[in-house]
Formats: structure tokens, sequence, C-alpha cells
């Protein structure tokens, strides 16, 4: 897969190619030594045309701070959009100019992370595994002319506006490596344990825990501080060590996720069982007569 990063801050991913920053180490570093992931970071500015490479200018209609100007973002966009899939790792800087982005059925999904986009979620993250190439335009200041999305998709370019959660970042760079990161541990053969995936909070494969946060783990010593490891994982009882998982992940979910119980429910996912335990654990499930 190929990541194509667009920002005022290229400094922010550092140089990835030597290993440094947040794209050349662990999991996402890996990957991108093995050649699972080839990472390409553009500074906006380069295609900024005046002497001061201006990127954004006072918004249309007044109010406060400033908006990132569509011919600018137009102009990285369709160079990067249509670079050829393959090419060489090259740094952030001197790239030959690319064709224009009219390139019939680009591979390329354009990114555009920003608080007011739709929630980023597991799904997302295996869809976006399957990419051929991702696109991040990184907005800051009060965001980016509403046109640059318009025309992308005039242009039949797929593009998702994608919030990582509730609250505001001063720019799309954080959530970047955050979508990046969920989206390469998926990629085949980089968490090397198909099983982890599955069993996550969020999981999305078939997995027992699908839906549910996952419960609490332990590991060598059995006892310490006086705490103990307990006593169900130590009994060998696999069905039984399964159940308790289980349960442990229903009880976790309900006191953190009512939502994610709620969805569950009404998706027909709990069973005689789950409902029991979470009746006891103060949280009653009816069928479908459940609100949302
Ligand atoms: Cl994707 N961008 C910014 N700037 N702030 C955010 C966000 C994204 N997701 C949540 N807050």
């Amino acid at each position: 897969m190929r990541i194509d990063i667009v920002t005022i801050f290229p400094d922010y991913f550092a140089p990835a190619s030597v290993g440094a920053g947040p794209l050349g180490v662990s999991l996402i570093g890996k990957a991108a030594g093995r050649g699972d992931v080839d990472f390409h970071v553009h500074d906006l500015r380069q295609w900024a045309t005046d002497v001061h490479h201006t990127v954004d200018d006072t918004p249309f209609g007044g109010g406060p701070g400033m908006v990132m100007k569509a011919d600018v973002w137009g102009a990285a966009l369709d160079a990067v959009l249509s670079a050829e899939l393959d090419s060489p790792s090259q740094s952030a800087a001197q790239t030959s100019p690319a064709p224009p982005a009219t390139t019939p059925s680009s591979p390329a999904r354009l990114v555009v992370p920003t608080p007011s986009g739709v929630p980023f979620t597991q799904d997302m993250a295996a869809s976006y595994a399957g990419e051929a190439q991702l696109v991040f335009a990184c907005g800051r200041y009060e965001g980016v002319d509403a046109r640059v999305v318009e025309d992308a998709r005039a242009r039949r370019i797929p593009v998702d506006e994608v919030s990582i959660g509730d609250y505001v970042l001063a720019g799309g760079e954080a959530a970047v490596v955050v979508i990046v990161e969920a989206v390469c541990r998926l990629l085949p053969g980089v968490l090397g344990n198909e099983r982890s995936v599955s069993d996550d909070s969020f999981g999305g494969g078939g997995g027992a825990m699908r839906g549910l946060l996952e419960g609490p783990v332990y590991t060598r010593p059995r006892s310490w501080r006086g705490h103990e490891v307990p006593p169900v994982l130590l009994s060998g009882d696999h069905a039984a060590i399964a159940r308790w998982q289980r349960d442990e992940a229903l009880r976790r979910t309900a006191a953190r996720r009512p939502d994610l119980i709620r969805r569950l429910a009404a998706g027909d996912g709990l069973d005689n069982r789950d409902r029991t335990v979470l009746l006891e654990a103060g949280f009653p499930v009816h069928g479908e007569n459940v609100a949302h």
C-alpha cells in the first residue's frame, strides 16, 4: 500500500524513510521496512505560487481564523493523486511534476481528517487496509475551502472526511498517525497474530468478542503485591476460561460503553447467558425493546 500525506508540517512525521518519527518506529516502521507500506510526505507549501508560500486566507462570510486555499490544495492533490504507484520512495521535497489528476480510475482514496467528519471506525480501518493508495490531506486553521472536497468528488475520487473523536485537535496530523496505525496493523502479515486482531476491542472479525471491549489480561507472576490472577485462568478448563472472558468483556462494556451493549442487543448479538450476566451487573437488556 502507498500512503501519501500532504501537510504544512512535514517535520511532524520526520523522515520516516530513516526510521525516525511516528511512521518509522514500532509496527508501522516495521511494515515500512518490509515494503508493505510506502510513505510519501509532501509539504503543501511547494504548491503555493506566491513568494510567501501562502496557503490560507480570510473566510468569506466573516468569522474567526483562516481557511486553507482551494487553489493550493487543488494543485497538491492533482499531483499526488495521479502519482505512479510503485514509484521509488522519495523524500518530501522535489518530486517531478505529475500529470493532471484526470487519469481515469485512480486507485487512490482521499482521506480528509476533520473534527466535523464521520467517526473513524475499525470497519473503516479494515476497508482502508485493502486500498492501493491512501492520500491524507491535513488541514490546519479553520479547515480547507469546501470546494476542494467537492471538486475531488466531481472527479470521481472517493473522499472520506473523518473524525477520530469528539474533541478538537489543532490539525489533522495527529489524526493521520492514529488512522495509519489502525490501518497498518491490519495489513497482511503485519501483526503476525490473526486472533489478536479478531479478539480486539472493536475487532471486526468473526471473533467471539465481536462488538465488545476487551476484558482484563494477566501474566506471571500469579500473585503480585497481594493481587491474585483470577483462578479460572489457571484451571486449564478452556470452555470455562472462554465464558469468564466473555463475562468480563460484557461487564466492562456495560460499565464503560453502554451504547455498544444496546447495539449488540438490538442486533441479536446477546444470548441468554449474556443477558443474565448483564442483569447481575445491573444492566438489564430486553431483546428488541431497546432504545438507541
Ligand atoms: Cl480528524 N482533526 C482535527 N483537527 N480534530 C479532530 C479530528 C480530526 N478528530 C477529532 N478531532
